[in-house]
């Protein structure tokens, strides 16, 4: 397994719309375990092939504290949303830092596939609704921050280069430091 670069907005790749997954084969188990490592390792909660620069329709998710509970969703789709919304705070892996409240809707459906090709279907409400659209959004070359206010989307950015300031800097203090993430980004 390795741990894999997680892009960061604004970066442009972000934007890429991953294509549909055909092969469930040795590379696709290699992409998953690859992914599982560098979601626990950057203590997210989620994690779409998107934000490692892979383009095609793999997300993971792992809402339990334990760490011992994930969920793998190749080619997912939603087939259902609910007409009433809610409103919850998202973080996102490839957003460090930021935290806003974003309006989806409040419970779906979402049809899958596991990493050896078998199709299932899971009604998601609460944490599991928001993540899943959350990483879908990813999947379709949207981040989470593009939903907010443009006011808030230049504040965003503005905070992003200057912790990205204060990496380099850090980082020249310590070559040895590891990153700050801080937990349940998407
Ligand atoms: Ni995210």
């Amino acid at each position: 397994m390795a741990i894999l670069t997680i892009l960061e907005y604004p970066d442009r790749r972000l934007h890429k719309v991953a294509r549909p997954v055909t092969a469930f084969d040795d590379r696709l188990h290699k992409l998953v375990a690859d992914m599982t490592e560098t979601m626990y390792a950057a203590n997210g909660v989620g994690l779409a092939a998107t934000q490692v620069d892979v383009h095609e329709r793999v997300v993971i998710l792992d809402l339990s504290e334990t760490r011992g509970d994930l969920r793998v969703f190749v080619n997912p789709a939603l087939t259902w949303i609910s007409p009433e919304t809610a409103e919850g705070e998202e973080g996102c892996l490839s957003v460090p830092g930021i935290f806003d409240k974003v309006t989806r809707p409040a419970k779906v459906r979402v049809h899958a596939q596991d990493a050896h090709g078998n199709a299932f279907e899971l009604a998601c409400e609460d944490r599991l609704a928001v993540a899943i659209q959350h990483e879908i959004d990813h999947l379709d070359g949207k981040v989470f921050v593009e939903k907010l206010s443009l006011l808030k989307q230049a504040r965003a950015r503005a905070k992003l280069r200057k912790r990205h300031t204060e990496e380099q800097r850090e980082r020249q203090r310590d070559p040895h430091r590891v990153a700050r993430r801080e937990p349940t980004g998407l």
